[in-house]
């Protein structure tokens, strides 16, 4: 892709993504008997039905290639129940699920358990991003439990559950 004729600045644009509010999710998959995941908030909803999503993940994170050759994902969406599972799946720890309780899914990737939603997906598109992946996939089971998200704001977590309503 041709360079831009201006960009901004990158700490303006720090400043910028500090502004956006998200939730934050496991994004896993199985590199043959092993689990691998990481903690990604680039995730979005792309259309309800058909019940289409997006996750974006950096090219140079250990566990991008598992997720590239894999046919299913699990995005799992955090709960307020995780601090713990954030810190590990933003890591770089060799054994991620070493103490984390999960399942397998329908189609065979690790659910975690405590999540406040689940979904298992099948990768439709690939999407080179400059130094990202986007993968566009299509859902194939979500369930959702009785715990609160986790929220995301300029790098700090926030009870979903406890948020005050505008007006
Ligand atoms: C709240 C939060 C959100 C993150 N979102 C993303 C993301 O959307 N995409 C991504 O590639 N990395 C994201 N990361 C960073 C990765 O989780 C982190 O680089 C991790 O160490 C990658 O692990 P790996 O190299 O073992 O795959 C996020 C980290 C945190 C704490």
């Amino acid at each position: 892709m041709a360079p831009l004729a201006s960009k901004p600045d990158l700490d303006v644009m720090k400043q910028v993504n500090r502004r956006f509010v998200t939730g934050v999710t496991v994004v896993t998959a199985m590199d043959g008997q092993t689990p691998r995941g990481l903690a990604v908030n680039a995730f979005s909803s792309i259309s309800l039905d058909p019940a289409t999503v997006m996750v974006c993940v950096q090219r140079t994170s250990s566990t991008h290639d598992c997720l590239f050759r894999a046919d299913h994902l699990a995005i799992n969406i955090l709960s307020t129940d995780q601090l713990d599972v954030v810190g590990t799946f933003a890591s770089k720890a060799d054994d991620k699920f070493k103490d984390v309780e999960w399942e397998s899914g329908p189609c065979g990737s690790p659910l975690i358990a405590r999540s406040s939603a689940q979904m298992e997906v099948e990768i439709r598109e690939r999407l080179q991003a400059s130094t990202h992946t986007v993968f566009i996939c299509r859902v194939v089971h979500a369930s959702v439990a009785e715990r609160h998200p986790m929220v995301y704001s300029a790098g700090k977590f926030f009870d979903g559950g406890a948020l005050a309503p505008l007006g």
